[in-house]
């Protein structure tokens, strides 16, 4: 009973298949390593024609083990089955004879293990990772290994494109140089051991769940008194992992989305070749938002976003001085703010909340993404003449901004009085020159009748032209 190898494997499904006629414990090994909770058989067995009785012998466990005992083919047999594997320990197998000798045993050292394989996870920037089947040697019984091949799903590494990045080691671990984000997935070594029929298998993954880059954003803050001062902002990125920095290929900013190009005055946006920031000339408080440095780099597929923030303390812009609208209008008031983090709107009327829940015909909308910062009025009554402030508060500056804009409500028909004024003016007019007309007319024609009467000299002096009445303006 001796172990043709001292092989000591971490996986667990291993069939080293020998023909063994004599007692022995399959597979045949002096020490097998597991993971807690882990399954495995165990099969012993002796040679035919003997009579007597196997057991086992094992460390204490609590369930998990399952013994069936048989004789089949000839021969003794006995499976020991772990389906959760707790006690490490000497797992022996015993046959005594049918006299109660003690003839044979077999030893097989279960020995725990937290994994089984070694799964390196992709950290950008690292100049090699080791995928490893975890497969080791006493020192004495070193096995004749044939072959070792290690696969990326169906293709032999040296086959992969960059394939000389691969090598294998002197432990059969293979070693990835220079790992990229397209090296991740799953490789599977074989390893085939002289004597032992079946390759040994394993599958390692290589994975990419934590890829840390470290990328740090530098804030920039405008405050309020600085106003005109500030000659330019400076916003930084930069990762506090030297071999992701080294391997920066391009950089290109974004405010909230939008690429620095498109903004307003882009000329104002500039991007430092060597260490990446970016500097905004004149800044002011319309720049402010979230800015991202978008990193792409040598050897990832995907680019990485590192945020810096322009932080500036709430503004509002000024209103029209004042607002005349007329009863049953429809008053409109937009609030234009700026700053970020972006500030809180509140409306007053007469320095006093404005509470639309009061009166159904007040609204509040959105507005440039500020909440409440669009004040409707539906139908505008002489009530609601007064000052309005908008008011726009930042938690995080603690500091608020506001303007004030005065609406004056008009009678409705204040507008129509010198329309109406001035059509009151033709139509008396009108009437006028028709009254004359007609007057003037039957004058002429009693004239005529009188000088046909009497052919006399006529008394009348013709006088038609009167001075009109000035009818008066009563609309202001
Ligand atoms: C294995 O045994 C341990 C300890 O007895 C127990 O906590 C665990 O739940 C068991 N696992 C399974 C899968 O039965
Ligand atoms: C890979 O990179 C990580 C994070 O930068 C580091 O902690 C680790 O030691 C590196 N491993 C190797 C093998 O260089
Ligand atoms: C970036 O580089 C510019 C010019 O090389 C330099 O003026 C500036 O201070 C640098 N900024 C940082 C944050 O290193
Ligand atoms: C507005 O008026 C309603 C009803 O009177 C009241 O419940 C609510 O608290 C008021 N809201 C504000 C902000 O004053
Ligand atoms: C950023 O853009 C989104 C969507 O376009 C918008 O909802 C949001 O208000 C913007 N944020 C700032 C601070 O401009
Ligand atoms: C905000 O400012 C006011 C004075 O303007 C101060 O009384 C208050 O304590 C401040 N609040 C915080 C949270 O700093
Ligand atoms: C508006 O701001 C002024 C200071 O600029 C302040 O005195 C006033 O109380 C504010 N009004 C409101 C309604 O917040």
């Amino acid at each position: 009973m001796t172990p043709l190898l001292q092989l000591t494997i971490l996986t667990t499904f291993v069939v080293l298949s020998y023909g063994a006629e004599l007692l022995g414990i399959k597979p045949d090994v002096n020490e097998l390593l597991l993971k807690e909770g882990s399954s495995q058989n165990l099969e012993c067995s002796y040679g035919k024609g003997d009579i007597g009785t196997l057991d086992w012998d094992f460390p204490d466990t609590k369930g998990g083990i399952s013994i069936d005992t048989r004789f089949k083919d000839g021969q003794h047999k006995s499976d020991l089955k772990i389906t959760n594997f707790t006690a490490a320990g000497d797992y022996t197998c015993k046959f005594s004879s049918k006299d109660g000798a003690v003839v044979l045993s077999d030893v097989i050292i279960l020995t725990k293990v937290e994994e089984d394989k070694v799964e390196p996870i992709f950290h950008y920037g690292n100049t090699s990772a080791t995928l490893s089947c975890g497969i080791s040697w006493s020192k004495n019984n070193e096995p004749d290994i044939e072959k070792v091949t290690w696969k990326k799903e169906n293709t032999l590494v040296s086959a992969l494109p960059e394939g000389q990045r691969f090598k294998i080691d002197a432990t059969n671990s293979l070693v990835i140089q220079d790992p990229k984000q397209g090296d991740i997935g799953v490789y599977t070594a074989e390893i085939k051991i002289q004597g032992v029929d079946a390759p040994y298998k394993c599958k390692v993954s290589f994975k990419a769940e934590v890829v840390n880059y470290d990328f740090v954003g530098g804030d920039f803050t405008l405050m309020d008194k600085q106003g005109a001062d500030v000659k330019s902002a400076v916003l930084t990125c930069k990762s506090n992992n030297p071999n992701v920095q080294r391997k920066i290929e391009t950089v290109e900013w974004f405010m909230n989305n939008t690429h620095i190009s498109k903004l307003e005055k882009p000329d104002r946006f500039q991007v430092n070749p060597e260490n990446y920031t970016l500097t905004i000339d004149s800044p002011r408080c319309s720049d402010s938002g979230p800015y991202i440095a978008r990193f792409t780099l040598e050897g990832s597929t995907e680019a990485q976003d590192c945020l810096a923030n322009f932080k500036c303390s709430p503004k509002v812009k000024d209103f029209a001085k004042s607002k005349n609208l007329i009863e049953k209008d429809k008053m409109e008031l937009q609030c234009t703010v700026t700053g970020y983090p972006k500030a809180e709107v509140v409306w007053y009327k007469d320095s006093v909340p404005l509470n639309t829940s009061m009166d159904e015909r007040i609204e509040l909308f959105t507005l440039n993404g500020y909440k409440d910062a669009r004040l409707v009025i539906k139908s505008i009554e002489f009530s609601d003449e007064g000052e309005y402030t908008c008011s726009a508060y930042s938690d995080y500056f603690n500091q608020s901004a506001n303007k004030t804009i005065t609406v004056r409500v008009k009678d409705k028909l204040a507008a129509l009085w010198p329309f109406l004024g001035i059509v009151c003016e033709v139509i008396i007019l009108c009437t006028i020159i028709f009254i004359y007309e007609k007057r003037r007319n039957k004058r002429a024609e009693q004239e005529e009748n009188k000088a046909q009467e009497a052919d006399g000299p006529s008394m009348e002096k013709k006088d038609g032209l009167r001075h009109r009445g000035n009818s008066g303006n009563p609309g202001a």
